[in-house]
């Protein structure tokens, strides 16, 4: 039985007093959501913070992105253990916006994944594919590449303690979300995927999940979706209120 994820990633917004009121405010009602798994992705500079804000709730946080270094001359990066230091529990890899604005390549996100499993951090992996390759009948393709290029090499041990999340790009800030159905489909192939390169086990302890514009209106509908472990919620998790409804849809799975 996979366990629900709703991970916040609040990419490149708020200030230092937003950011801690936001974590204090889910923090202080996280305990509600027991069976579901609770995360937020702050701006780096603002995991200290966040960290103390939620000091002592069930509310985990993490990074929206990591060095695949583990030291060095890499002016501007953070590693993984100062990831780790900072208390995170997972870091986001290989978003749409560092694959499509920052050309982030399949090869760095596969780096990054290795170097975050060998510092005990639970990366999750973001894959989905662009409007144009949707409408060409592309993306079971270009799921399938970035899956193969993202997580090449991985044991079934490394793979076990990893998330993925399928964020189709066309979903992504625009208000439309995909279908449960549209979802669901994309969630399908990627456990087929997991078969086919490990085992039934892997496959069926992974947890995948959606982003791309869920809300506490739409989450229920794409979370009792059988293969959709979670949300990975951009917009909609900058609101208290909002991240904690997307939570409560997991409760009526
Ligand atoms: P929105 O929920 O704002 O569409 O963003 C989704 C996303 O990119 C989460 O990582």
């Amino acid at each position: 039985m996979r366990r629900a994820l709703i991970a916040g990633n609040w990419k490149m917004n708020l200030d230092r007093a937003e950011a801690v009121a936001l974590a204090a405010a889910i923090a202080e009602r996280s305990g509600a959501a027991q069976e579901v798994d609770l995360a937020v992705f702050p701006p780096s500079v603002y995991l200290d913070a966040v960290r103390d804000a939620v000091r002592g709730s069930r509310l985990a946080y993490g990074a929206q992105n990591m060095c695949h270094q583990p030291n060095g001359a890499f002016t501007g990066e953070i590693s993984a253990a100062m990831l780790v230091d900072l208390g995170c529990r997972y870091v986001i890899l290989g978003h749409s916006e560092r694959r499509h604005i920052l050309g982030e390549t399949n090869a760095e996100v596969n780096q990054k994944t290795i170097a975050a499993l060998a510092a005990g951090l639970v990366p999750i992996v973001c894959v989905g594919e662009l409007l144009a390759e949707r409408e060409a009948g592309r993306t079971g393709e270009v799921i399938r590449q970035q899956f193969d290029g993202s997580l090449a090499g991985l044991s079934a041990e490394q793979t076990a303690r990893l998330v993925i999340a399928y964020e189709p790009v066309w979903a992504i800030g625009t208000g439309k979300v995909a279908t449960p159905q549209q979802a669901e489909a994309v969630h399908m192939d990627l456990r087929k995927i997991l078969k086919d390169r490990y085992n039934a086990t892997i496959a069926d302890g992974v947890r995948i999940l959606y982003g791309g514009s869920v809300k506490a209106s739409n989450a229920a509908e794409l979370l009792t979706q059988p293969n959709v472990d979670g949300a990975l919620v951009g917009g909609a998790s900058l609101k208290a209120d909002e991240f904690l409804g997307i939570a409560a849809g997991v409760s009526r799975k």
